[in-house]
């Protein structure tokens, strides 16, 4: 058995063995919810911080569901809109909530690597779990994407996936790629204008495309992302109604995919930007099922971290 993590802060070369295990987790609690237990108390008496220095809707909430729902307690520190950009404030806030005996903390931070900073600076017993650094790694929304579409179409062996829109400056491209090779998906497409894809050597599994219509011909799941403004230079900026007619999913893009084709997106939508809005609602859209797989996995990642 793969050994049991003690943080979270990336996927990347995590081995498939953990994946699975974490997916499987995830399931299993999915299950006992269905069957009507809601809470559980295998956290109970341990603490769980969410400190997110930028702002965030689902991932937050669904993180603090998580925690209550196995038993534990949750303190929410929300400095998405604060100036705590300094890493030294950061570690005095950190050290002054260490203070009160926490066992985890769940961080969102603008700064790629901040995650691993905070492992490397939290006190022994306290674990780290990523809920999203910069654009290098999300890996819970990667789990809880590989989740969803495991649920609809298991064989990943004959799977088909494209990631469209914004890879560059996406935490969840990258999140996503690691897990979906990790669990030996056939083929990666990632596809977007040159302007907003990453580097060759970043990227060594995706095949690449700039043309949405051939990138999503044939394939079984399209992972349409947002326009990540607030990490773009002004010059990066597309215009809005140009980037639609060539990268926006509508119904006839979709028509192009295998039948069946699961639409998904991490949430927030851009409506007429990124997806229309007969797609986002329309019946193919796994949207809402990826929210809600979302307490699921980070259910299995607490589980993970802290079960004695
Ligand atoms: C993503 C994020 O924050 O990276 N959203 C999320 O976690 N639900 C994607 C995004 O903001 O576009």
């Amino acid at each position: 058995m793969s050994p049991r993590l003690r943080h979270l802060t990336t996927l990347e070369n995590l081995p498939r063995a953990t994946i699975e295990r974490l997916l499987d987790r995830a399931e299993a609690l999915r299950d006992a919810c269905a069957h009507g237990t809601r809470k559980l108390n295998v956290l109970a008496g341990r603490t769980v911080l969410n400190l997110f220095f930028e702002p965030s809707t689902r991932t937050r909430t669904s993180f603090e569901l998580a925690a209550r729902r196995l038993g534990a307690d949750v303190v929410n520190f929300d400095l998405g809109f604060s100036s705590t950009s300094k890493g030294e404030e950061m570690y005095d806030t950190l050290h002054t909530l260490e203070a009160m005996h926490l066992d985890a903390i769940v961080v969102r931070h603008k700064q790629s690597g901040t995650p691993d900073a905070l492992v490397r600076h939290a006190m022994s017993g306290v674990s780290v779990v990523n809920a999203g650094d910069g654009n290098r790694a999300h890996p819970t929304q990667g789990l809880l994407d590989a989740l969803t579409i495991r649920q609809h179409r298991p064989d990943f062996e004959n799977l088909r996936v494209v990631i469209c829109g914004d890879i560059k400056h996406s935490r969840v491209a990258r999140s996503d790629v690691h897990a979906l090779s990790a669990l030996g998906v056939k083929e990666i497409r990632l596809c977007g204008p040159a302007g907003l894809m990453p580097e060759e050597d970043e990227f060594p599994h995706g095949l690449r495309f700039d043309d949405f219509d051939q990138a999503i011909a044939n394939v079984d799941a399209v992972i349409m992302l947002r326009l990540q403004k607030e990490r773009m230079d002004s010059i990066e900026l597309p215009d809005e109604a140009a980037y639609f007619a060539r990268y926006g999913l509508d119904q006839h893009r979709l028509g192009l995919a295998a039948k069946g084709c699961l639409v998904m997106h991490p949430g927030p939508i851009n409506r007429g930007i990124e997806i229309a809005s007969d797609v986002a609602d329309g019946a193919q859209s796994r949207i809402l099922e990826q929210v809600g797989n979302g307490v699921f996995v980070r259910m299995a990642v607490l589980d993970e971290v802290l079960a004695r």
